[in-house]
């Protein structure tokens, strides 16, 4: 045995972060949105798929929440949390809760109290109340072991689950690279336009009467909101037009690539707000591409929607050149 070991550590190459994330992957995990409430009584909360069982008598849980949180002084100071594991149709809370650029994570969410206040989302499968047990310090992460005051089995629907870490390593390691300023503007730009020329493509072939109905309502939305020089709305509608075009295509793994995507562009805008108003990240020049390219999916003209996209993507380049985001 000892010589096995041995053997293994000296083939063993050097550690390697991706691997050893893409090793854990391999192990199947549900997804939960851990909840507390803040000094300030504010709900706060983050999807995890780091919840595990720990013992029956006394019942403990445990999960990990890494050190750079902004919900760790929430959770450190808080008597309790409660675990909410998420259905198969809930992954749209998973990606809200996983995000760091939303201010508030449960507007729109329907949650009540549960023991101690702790909030509880809706419709989740199940739903454990704890009380803080103990924290443990434990690398880049602190461990938080619940003891269960209260439990609920709640709807009988198959649980959400993350599997080789598809989700995970798109929406994680690509926040993760973002955070350290490892993602450049031009890379995204580059990213987006591949993504959308094929989105587009797809749209054309499979996009239904409804999906087009929600563009053209949505265009017509922002031009209102141009007209009343409501730029911030503005900004953040020019974003969710192209989820439009996404959920036209109709392919739930590029939806996938294509939201991770969104929210990387959603934390740059941000960003770009905090240096120029949003009136000057105004480029009208694309207001005409996003009409032609709701007419050429309209018209089944997949070659012309792709130019029309290559053109848009090639303004917003131009764009951020004169802006100094990309060399
Ligand atoms: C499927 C999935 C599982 C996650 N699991 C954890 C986890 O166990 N612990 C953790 O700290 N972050 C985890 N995250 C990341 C957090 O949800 C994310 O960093 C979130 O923005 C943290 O909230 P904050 O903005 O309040 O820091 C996970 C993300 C996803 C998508």
């Amino acid at each position: 045995m000892t010589t096995t070991l041995q053997a293994l550590q000296t083939d063993t190459p050097p550690f390697d972060a991706g691997e050893f994330r893409r090793a854990l992957g391999t192990f199947p995990t549900g997804v939960a949105i851990i909840t507390t409430r803040g000094p300030d009584g504010k709900p706060v909360g983050l999807t995890c798929n780091s919840f595990s069982s720990v013992s029956l008598d006394p019942p403990l849980v445990l999960w990990s929440l890494r050190n750079a949180s902004k919900s760790m002084d929430a959770f450190q100071g808080a008597n309790g949390f409660a675990i909410n594991v998420l259905a198969e149709d809930q992954s749209k809370l998973s990606a809200r809760f996983a995000s760091g650029s939303i201010v508030d994570k449960f507007e729109g969410v329907g949650h009540s109290d549960g023991f101690g206040g702790v909030p509880l989302i809706d419709d989740c499968v199940a739903r454990f109340h704890c009380t803080t047990f103990a924290q443990h310090a434990a690398g880049d992460h602190v461990i938080f072991i619940g003891k269960v005051e209260r439990f609920e089995h709640g709807r009988e629907q198959d649980p959400l689950v993350f599997y080789k870490g598809a989700y995970m390593m798109l929406a994680q390691s690509l926040r993760e690279l973002a955070a350290q300023g490892r993602v450049s503007v031009k890379s995204l730009i580059e990213a987006r336009a591949g993504v959308y020329e094929l989105l587009l493509r797809l749209a054309c072939e499979r996009g239904e009467a409804i999906d087009f109905e929600a563009m053209e309502k949505h265009l017509a939305d922002m031009d209102a909101q141009t007209e009343r020089g409501d730029m911030a709305a503005r900004a953040l509608a020019a974003l969710e037009y192209f989820s439009l075009i996404t959920k036209a295509a109709h392919n739930d793994v590029l939806a996938l690539v294509a939201q991770t995507l969104a929210t990387l562009m959603h934390h740059s805008v941000m960003a770009q707000a905090n240096a120029m108003p949003y009136a000057a990240m105004h480029q009208p020049e694309l207001t005409p591409l996003r009409r032609q390219m709701l007419s050429c999916m309209r018209a089944r003209d997949a070659e012309g929607a792709a130019a029309a996209v290559r053109a848009y993507f090639g303004h917003v380049e131009h764009f951020q050149r004169q802006a100094g985001t990309v060399s």
